[in-house]
C-alpha cells in the first residue's frame, strides 16, 4: 500500500541486509516513525508494546526475530530461548506460534553455519507468502462486494463495516479484511467503509482510517456502539473483519467487540464475513470460547486516551474517576454459527470443520502430526 504516495510494507529488511524495519504504529496517525530492530529482544519488545501488531504482522516480525537471534548465536539453546521469548510476547494470535514453528523447523534442517541465511530466507518468504495470501483473499472477496453493487443504483456505494485494523498495517501488505475492499475500490466499484473506532486502543480510528485515507477509500469513523443502529437502518450492506485465531470448527477470535457486531449483523440480516489467512487457523482447537487464550491488557488502556490537542501536541488524558478499576480483555470469540462465510486464500467457505478441513487438508494434517508428537 502507499504511504504518502510511496509503496511501503509494514516490515522490511534494512539496506544493511540484516536489521529489520517497522513503522511504530503507536504513533500513527500523527507521526510516521520507522524503528530499526537489532535483536530478538527488540522484536519481542515491539510486539508486546504493540508498536507492531495485527496477527499476520506479528508472525512476520517474530520470524525475523529468530533470524536476528541466530545471527547473534546460532546454537540450539539460543534458538529455543529466542523462540520462548518471542512466543510470550502476545498470547492470542496463533500466527505468532505458526511463524516461530515454521522458521525453527526450517533452520533445524540446516547446519549451524547455514542457519542465519536460512532463517532470513524463510522470514522473507513468510512475508511474501502473506502478501500473496492477502491478494488471493482480495480476489475471492471481490465477487461478494460486486454482487451487492449490482443491486445498487449506479454510483451508490457498497457500505462495509469493519472493526479494529485488519488492514495493510496488520499484515505485511494489503490486509485481510481490507483486501476485498481495496480490490473493489481499485476496480472501480464504489465502496464506503464504516470504521469502528475500536476502543480501547482505537486501532480503527487511528490505523484503519489512516490507511483507507492514504489509499483514497471513502470512509466514516463511528463509535463502536453505533454499528447496531446503522444496521437497523439499512446503512450497512456487509461486515468484513479480521481474525487472530480461528478454530478448526470455525469459531473466530478477533478484537474485543467483534462478537457484538456479529450479533447485531445476525439480528438485522447483514452478512458477516471474516478475512481468514490459513496461518490463522488453529486446527488443534475446537471451542473458541472455552479454549482460545484471551489476552488481558493493562487497565490504563481503558482509563486513559491519547490524541492530538488543538495546539498540535500529542497528549494522554484520564477519562475515569480516580480509583475506578478497569478491565481490559483484548479479544472475543464469535461462534461459527454467526459467521456468514470465511474469505480465505482458497475461496469463500462456510465456517465449519468440514469446510475448513476440506479446503486446507495440508494444514489440518500438520495439526494431527503435532498432536502425535506431543
Ligand atoms: O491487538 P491487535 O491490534 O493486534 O488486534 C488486531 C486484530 O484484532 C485484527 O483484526 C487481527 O489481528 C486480524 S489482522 C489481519
Amino acid at each position: 500500500m502507499k504511504l504518502n504516495g510511496v509503496a511501503t510494507r509494514s516490515v522490511w529488511l534494512e539496506p544493511d541486509g540484516w536489521s529489520v524495519g517497522i513503522i511504530d504504529q503507536t504513533l500513527l496517525p500523527w507521526q510516521v516513525v520507522r524503528l530499526q530492530l537489532l535483536s530478538a529482544a527488540d522484536a519481542a519488545h515491539v510486539i508486546a508494546s504493540m508498536q507492531t501488531r495485527g496477527a499476520p504482522l506479528i508472525g512476520a516480525v517474530a520470524a525475523y526475530g529468530l533470524a536476528l537471534a541466530l545471527r547473534a548465536d546460532a546454537s540450539d539453546d539460543n534458538l529455543a530461548s529466542a523462540y520462548d521469548m518471542l512466543l510470550a510476547a502476545r498470547p492470542t494470535a496463533v500466527n505468532l506460534r505458526w511463524a516461530l514453528d515454521d522458521v525453527s523447523a526450517f533452520v533445524r534442517q540446516h547446519s549451524r553455519s547455514d542457519r542465519v541465511e536460512a532463517a532470513y530466507r524463510r522470514a522473507a518468504a513468510i512475508c511474501d507468502e502473506d502478501v500473496a495470501i492477502n491478494e488471493a483473499i482480495g480476489r475471492h472477496g471481490l465477487p461478494l462486494i460486486e454482487a451487492i453493487a449490482t443491486r445498487k443504483a449506479p454510483g451508490e456505494p457498497v457500505n462495509i463495516l469493519t472493526h479494529c485494523n485488519a488492514g495493510w498495517l496488520a499484515t505485511v501488505d494489503l490486509g485481510t479484511a481490507t483486501a476485498p475492499i481495496y480490490t473493489a475500490h481499485d476496480g472501480g466499484i464504489p465502496v464506503h467503509v464504516f470504521v469502528d473506532e475500536t476502543r480501547p486502543r482505537n486501532q480503527g480510528a487511528s490505523l484503519t482510517a489512516f490507511e483507507l485515507g492514504q489509499h483514497g477509500v471513502p470512509h466514516t469513523v463511528i463509535a463502536d456502539n453505533a454499528g447496531g443502529h446503522l444496521m437497523q437502518h439499512g446503512q450497512v450492506d456487509m461486515v468484513i473483519v479480521g481474525t487472530d485465531r480461528t478454530t478448526g470448527r470455525g469459531d473466530v477470535c478477533n478484537k474485543i467487540g467483534t462478537y457484538l457486531k456479529a450479533l447485531a449483523a445476525r439480528d438485522n440480516g447483514v452478512p458477516f464475513y471474516v478475512g481468514l489467512p490459513s496461518p490463522t487457523i488453529d486446527f488443534a482447537l475446537d471451542d473458541g470460547v472455552a479454549e482460545i487464550p484471551i489476552e488481558q491488557r493493562s487497565a490504563i488502556e481503558v482509563t486513559a486516551m491519547s490524541g492530538r490537542t488543538p495546539d498540535g501536541r500529542i497528549g494522554t488524558v484520564t477519562i475515569v474517576p480516580d480509583g475506578s478499576p478497569a478491565a481490559n480483555p483484548a479479544f472475543d470469540v464469535t461462534p461459527a454459527r454467526l459467521v456468514t462465510g470465511l474469505i480465505t486464500e482458497r475461496g469463500v467457505i462456510e465456517a465449519s470443520r468440514e469446510a475448513l478441513e476440506r479446503t486446507f487438508p495440508d494444514h489440518a494434517s500438520r495439526r494431527h502430526k503435532r498432536e502425535a508428537a506431543e
